[in-house]
């Protein structure tokens, strides 16, 4: 785990918002579909969860018992998530992983490839560490819904205001205040001012963003033969999600010779 790396965005702002010991119930800090997702795989299966983050959903994995590691290029939130769900984390760049091809039963990309400087090319190295007859859950941000407006508008005002000392008191007043009481009041009071304040980041300052409309992502699949088994549009949510397969290696045709040895038998 360890890395020569200098620091990214999210080594200082890590995507770090459910405690380890979170009370909150699992749908409120997982997508529905995740969820289903999971529990619908093999007990035995490898699970590579790709831009892990510091753990959210390698902890859930990891509370069922299952095999699986997590990558991330911030090695802030690797060394979390590593600590507290104990399971192997590597710090990586998803555009170039360290993995073999067809190593992972299932790959998860949950609100990471949106991020990269190429969200096909991330989408295709994902595809590649997929073994035949594998699952893959991917999660981007779409380009429909108020997301998209909110960044590009009121977060370029807070990207611009944050890169001025002047400035920061006011982003913090009408900005940081007012968000982190939207999330208090919606999480019931069990929502702290540091999550917030990293959910806040994410959501309006983190430097690099791709909203990525349905059809894009079903070219990609079609392009890499992945079978969309199911489709979620996210409804109220940032981002939007796909189940994809892998379809198994093709059966090989029996040799001339094993042919020949049961015509003998
Ligand atoms: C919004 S967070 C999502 C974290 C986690 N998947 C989750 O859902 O809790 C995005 C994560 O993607 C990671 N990331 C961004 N670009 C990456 C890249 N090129 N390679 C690996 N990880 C990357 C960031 O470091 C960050 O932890």
């Amino acid at each position: 785990m360890e890395s020569t790396e200098p620091d990214t965005f999210y080594d200082q702002h890590p995507f770090d918002w459910v405690p380890p010991d979170s009370s909150e119930p699992i749908r409120a800090v997982l997508s529905a579909p995740l969820v289903e997702w999971i529990e619908s795989l093999a007990p035995t299966a490898l699970v590579l969860d790709i831009g892990c983050g510091p753990g959210r959903v390698l902890g859930f994995l990891a509370r069922r018992g299952m095999r699986c590691v997590g990558l991330d290029r911030s090695r802030v939130s690797v060394g979390l998530a590593a600590e507290r769900y104990h399971r192997p984390g590597v710090v990586g760049d998803n555009l170039h992983l360290p993995f073999a091809d067809a190593v992972a039963d299932a790959v998860i990309s949950d609100g990471v490839i949106h991020h990269t400087e190429d969200p096909q090319a991330a989408f295709v190295e994902n595809w590649r560490i997929l073994k035949p007859g594998g699952r893959m859950y991917l999660a981007v941000y779409k380009d429909s819904g108020r997301y998209p407006w909110l960044y590009r508008y009121p977060g370029a005002l807070i990207r611009a205001g944050l890169r001025h000392s002047w400035a920061r008191p006011l982003v913090a007043l009408l900005a940081r205040v007012p968000y982190f009481l939207v999330h208090f009041i919606r999480s019931r009071g069990r929502r702290t001012w540091g999550a917030a304040e990293n959910l806040f980041y994410d959501y309006f300052v983190t430097p690099q963003v791709a909203f990525l409309p349905r059809s894009v992502v079903e070219d990609w699949c079609t392009q890499q033969g992945a079978r969309v088994l199911s489709y979620d549009e996210g409804r109220g949510a940032n981002v939007h999600s796909f189940c994809l397969a892998k379809e198994p290696s093709p059966k090989m045709p029996p040799s001339r010779d094993a042919v020949l040895a049961a015509e003998e038998r």
